[in-house]
């Protein structure tokens, strides 16, 4: 994908805030840190398009960006912060959950997993709940670079059959060396086509 331009529309926490559903849409879901605003500024080759945070639940809006003036980007808020209140986890669950039941320009979410934790229930939970609203899902394990080549591969095996599924269904990614930067490209790239 040749990125001419990245830009930010709005933050929304509500439907009525959403900009107007036109263009087919992605959003980047993951635990809180894991790397989705980091993830989406090295797609877009900009530094510093989508604020990033070594503080985690630092994005608690959804915030929408424009790319190419053909699609768009949501960067969703974190969840499994722990230091959150109880009352604020369960108002952004329903923040995101509202968004992606019942956004009809979404056509896809990108769901990152940070390569050096096991998926647990929470991704299983999410996993399934795209299946039942029939969201196509690309998966992705997040800040690679933190482990030697040996032990990507490893953790990537240990990632996939943790969800039952094969290293082939992830992508493993790094912000940082720009690892898995086409091969999300590509698969995004056919979420698109095949919305034509
Ligand atoms: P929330 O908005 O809090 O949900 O976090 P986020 O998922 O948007 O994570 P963000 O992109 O802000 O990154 C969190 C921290 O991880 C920052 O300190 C980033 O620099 C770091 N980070 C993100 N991606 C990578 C990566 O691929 N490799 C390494 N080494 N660090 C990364
Ligand atoms: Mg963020």
């Amino acid at each position: 994908m040749h990125v001419k331009s990245a830009e930010f529309i709005k933050s929304a926490v509500k439907p009525s805030h959403y900009p107007e559903a036109v263009l087919p849409e992605f959003a980047f879901v993951g635990r809180s840190n894991v790397g989705k605003s980091s993830l989406i500024n090295t797609l877009v080759n900009r530094k510093r398009l989508v604020k990033t945070s070594s503080t985690p639940g630092r994005t608690q809006l959804i915030n929408f960006f424009d790319i190419n003036g053909t699609f768009t980007f949501v960067d969703l808020p974190g969840y499994g912060y722990a230091k959150v209140p109880k009352k604020v986890v369960k108002s952004w669950g329903d923040m995101i959950e509202t968004f992606l039941s019942q956004r009809e320009t979404l056509k896809g979410v990108v769901l990152l997993m940070d390569i050096r934790r096991t998926p647990k229930q929470d991704e299983v939970d999410l996993i399934n709940w795209f299946d039942h609203y029939s969201i196509p899902a690309i998966l992705v394990l997040t800040k690679a670079d933190k482990f030697s080549k040996q032990k990507q591969t490893v953790h990537h095996k240990k990632c996939a059959s943790a969800l039952d599924l094969t290293p082939e269904d992830f992508i493993t990614f790094s912000s940082k060396s720009r690892l898995g930067k086409d091969k999300l490209w590509n698969k995004l790239e056919v979420l698109l086509e095949n919305n034509e």
